[in-house]
């Protein structure tokens, strides 16, 4: 995790560097810090906690100079404190490095230059690199760099100064993102875009085992080996206003807003003919499609979610058998892959660690990997065989919402397409389903229109510790996601169950009182369903329920109803999450903390 940044030019470095940082903010904010280069000589200053903190510092010890690097941290090796804040430096500060990653063998490299006589004062992996920079120091930044990365194993984006080059700065990526931004007379690095574009549109994406030597004039890219590299600039086409707050108090509440936006922009141009048309975009033949014999979603926390509604999507048109896994777990678990298996990895961000390796896993054994992602030109996008972008745009907000609900559409598309293509829905069947595919923005719309009373369904459990979310089918799946939401930014603890497994035992922790969130959208299984809700109100629970426009009776078995528009029940995760995700967010609000940057957390996990 953490951000990095860097400039290179004729401008004051630090309201840059600063200005980047809080862009990036988002992949960490335990401690942030800057080097700046005045020519002469480097000086560093940095600090726990978030970028105010640092900016607090500056204001007495502003540093001048027009070359720089800066870092926001998410704690890995080493509390959060000023001295395992970024960046490290060697001894007679030679050199300056930030650092985004994990270098697996820095315990290795630790003791072998402590035997040299190297003191460290930190407790991170990062420094190591300083160290081993000055160690292999050979009067040239770019062969030192190339000799010290040679050493690290794990992964790293990183940005070094060298005190003996005051034009140059030098950047090299493994397995965790890097952009190079190209300027006028400047030149930039970043973690991620929107730390860059207010200053630059054409950008370089480096790649895994590549490096970039920038000057102010001009920028080179290689691989590690000294081997030059040629690529096209990327133009972005997005504008800086997507990744800001518009008027929203937080960015989480400015992206539940955006969720019509999301969805109709997922969905435009893959809709043709009142059918769903991917062939611009997904190159497997219809014989290919034909002959997969298995699906595997494969993803982490709100995108694992995501491939739960996607089980039940895909199982129920294209009658293919889905497993839905846990990034972290399918890669170490030996999974059952063919060449027949369709891998489909979810991630917002493309860069998640886990479900990365789970890509190159599911590669490796020989599978078709199709990746739904949100981000053009991320790690996942460029590594899977077959890519499906969800048009969101940025996600700023480290609890995942329009993310979500645009992952959803992607699966609904290509669920859909892939069951034109067997045979398994009729021309009919898929009709509709596009039909009620493309209402679902003005019905989300109409959801959001009930905000207040959506607030006052929060106001009723912020005063809890624990509550519990019940649903069956696809209800549960949201149920799941619903939970996690209240959590990680109320950190109200909560459990979501399939209705009917509760009275297998957790049905014990229900108690008078106790808050329980009960969907009811799924027609299947409703009395079922209203059966399991009766079971928990006997117990005494406060039963807050959500239920179709038109059904009059769960009024009659809870204590506060919210109806959501009609849709196809396949459909309805769509609508369903949007009050839970504002139940979390008012939740959050009312009980004071952070919504955008909830505690331990942060945006993009790219460590393991
Ligand atoms: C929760 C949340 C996380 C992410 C997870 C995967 O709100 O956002 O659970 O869904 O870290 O991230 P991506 O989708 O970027 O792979």
């Amino acid at each position: 995790m953490c951000g990095i940044v860097g400039y290179i030019g004729e401008k004051e470095a630090q309201p840059i560097l600063l200005e980047g940082l809080s862009k990036l903010e988002y992949r960490g904010y335990d401690s942030a810090g800057v080097a700046i280069f005045n020519g002469e000589w480097i000086r560093v200053e940095k600090s726990k906690g978030r970028l105010v903190d640092l900016e607090g510092k500056l204001k007495s010890a502003g540093l001048s100079g027009n070359v720089g690097i800066g870092h926001t941290r998410w704690a890995t090796h080493g509390k959060p404190s000023d001295q395992n804040s970024h960046p490290h430096t060697d001894e007679q500060s030679q050199f300056a490095v930030v650092h985004n990653g994990i270098i697996e063998n820095y315990l290795e490299l630790k003791e072998e230059l402590i035997g040299k006589g190297y003191t460290f004062t930190s407790e991170t992996d990062t420094e190591v690199i300083a160290k081993l920079l000055a160690d292999l120091n050979d009067g040239d930044l770019v062969s030192t760099v190339q000799k010290a990365v040679a050493r690290l194993h794990g992964a790293y984006a990183l940005g070094v100064l060298s005190v003996k080059e005051p034009g140059r700065l030098v950047a090299v990526r493994y397995a965790s993102p890097l952009v190079i931004g190209l300027g006028n007379g400047e030149n930039f690095i970043a973690s991620d875009i929107p730390a860059i574009l207010k200053h630059t549109r054409d950008v370089y994406i480096l790649e895994d085992g590549e490096m970039a030597i920038l000057e102010k004039d001009r920028v080179q890219l290689m691989k590690i080996d000294g081997t030059p590299v040629e690529r096209d600039t990327l133009r972005v086409t997005w504008d800086l206003d997507k990744a800001e707050k518009s008027g929203y108090e937080h960015f989480m509440l400015k992206e539940i807003y955006e969720q019509p936006k999301a969805i109709q922009d997922t969905m435009a141009s893959r809709i043709s003919q009142e059918q769903v048309d991917l062939s611009q975009e997904i190159s497997l033949s219809s014989q290919v499609i034909q002959q997969i014999d298995k699906v595997q979603f494969v993803a982490c926390g709100t995108a694992y979610h995501a491939g739960l509604v996607g089980k039940y999507v895909f199982e129920d048109l294209t009658r293919i058998p889905v497993e839905v896994d846990i990034a972290s777990e399918y890669r170490y678990r030996n999974p059952i892959i063919t060449e027949r298996t369709l891998v489909i990895v979810i991630s917002q961000s493309g860069e998640t660690a886990d479900t990365l390796a789970a890509l190159r896993e599911a590669k490796k054994a020989g599978a078709t990997v199709l990746a739904i992602t949100n981000v053009v030109g991320s790690s996942v996008a460029r590594e899977a065989d077959q890519v499906l972008i969800t048009w969101a745009g940025p996600e700023i907000a480290v609890a995942s919402t329009k993310a979500y609900t645009s992952q959803l559409i992607a699966i609904y598309l290509l669920g859909t397409y892939f069951a034109q293509m067997r045979g398994t829905c009729t021309v009919e069947d898929a009709k509709q389903i596009v039909s009620e595919l493309t209402r679902l923005p003005q019905r989300v719309e109409a959801i959001l229109e009930q905000s207040a009373k959506i607030k006052d369904f929060a106001a009723q459990i912020v005063n809890h510790e624990h509550l519990f979310f019940l649903g069956r089918g696809l209800d549960y799946a949201v149920a799941l996601e619903g939970s996690l939401k209240l959590k990680e930014i109320s950190y109200i603890h909560s459990e979501a169950y399939a209705a009917g497994e509760l009275k297998h035992g957790t049905l014990a922790l229900i108690e008078e009182g106790i808050p329980v969130i009960s969907l009811a959208t799924q027609r299947a299984v409703y009395e079922k369903m209203v059966s399991n809700i009766q079971e928990v109100k006997a117990r005494g629970a406060y039963l807050l329920g959500l239920t179709v426009e038109g059904d009059q009776e769960l009024q009659k078995s809870v204590d506060a109803v919210l109806h959501l528009p009609e849709t196809l029940d396949i459909l309805s995760p769509v609508l369903a999450v949007v009050p839970l995700q504002l139940v979390a967010y008012y939740a959050c609000v009312a009980r004071g903390f952070d919504v955008d940057k909830p505690r331990n957390l942060a945006k993009s996990v790219t460590v393991e």
